[in-house]
Parts: structure tokens; C-alpha cells; sequence
């Protein structure tokens, strides 16, 4: 198991988190599954921002992100250059450090379906 560290994020994790990810699961579910209730309004299928991390350590251990996810990642509140939309970043073997933004902009609200 490879360990995530989540930074405090007011509402989601107001103590920060370290929690524990299978390699090859997305960030997003290894989240979810630990009870921190990161948005994920498009249901993880990369069509939205609200998912949207900072890997503030271990982001170049991960696999680079698809033209996809960097066109979303263009819109994200608080884009950083280490940010990934983090139901498309896959777990691997090296430990991470994950910040969750303050806001998120929901993407997949009115007119875009
Ligand atoms: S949940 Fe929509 S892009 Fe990740």
C-alpha cells in the first residue's frame, strides 16, 4: 500500500488525513473510501474539475496527465502546476502529499450537458 498524506481542508478534512491507497487505484477513490468526501461530480469519467488536487509531494512519480484532463484542468479553481484532477491520477508506489483546493468550480453545471 502506498501512504497519502492529505493536507487539512476546512470542511472535507479539518485535520488533515494519512491514509493508505492500493497502487493503481485513482486518488480519487483511495479519498472516498477513507471518508473524505472529495466532489466528484462527474462521476470520476474526467469531465468536470470538481476532483481537483495539488500533489504538493510525489507528483512526478505519477503517470503525466492525458490532453483531456489538461484541457480541465485549465478551468480548476486554483490551478497549480502540480495539480491533477485526481480521480484520473492513478496511485503508484511512491508516496504522496495531497492538497485539496478550497473551491471547486463545477464544470458539468448548466449547459454543459
Ligand atoms: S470527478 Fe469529474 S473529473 Fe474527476
Amino acid at each position: 500500500m502506498t501512504q497519502i498524506v492529505v493536507l487539512p481542508h476546512g470542511e472535507l478534512c479539518p485535520d488533515g488525513a494519512v491514509i493508505e491507497a492500493a497502487p493503481g487505484q485513482s486518488v480519487c477513490d483511495a479519498l472516498l473510501e477513507n471518508d473524505i468526501e472529495i466532489e466528484h461530480a462527474c462521476e470520476k469519467s474526467c469531465a468536470c474539475t470538481t476532483c481537483h488536487v495539488v500533489v504538493r509531494e510525489g507528483f512526478s512519480s505519477l503517470e503525466p496527465a492525458e490532453d483531456l484532463e489538461e484541457d480541465l484542468l485549465d478551468k480548476a479553481w486554483g490551478l497549480e502546476p502540480c495539480s491533477r484532477l485526481s480521480c484520473q491520477a492513478k496511485v503508484g508506489e511512491t508516496p504522496l502529499v495531497i492538497e485539496i483546493p478550497r473551491y471547486t468550480v463545477n464544470m458539468v453545471g448548466e449547459g454543459k450537458r
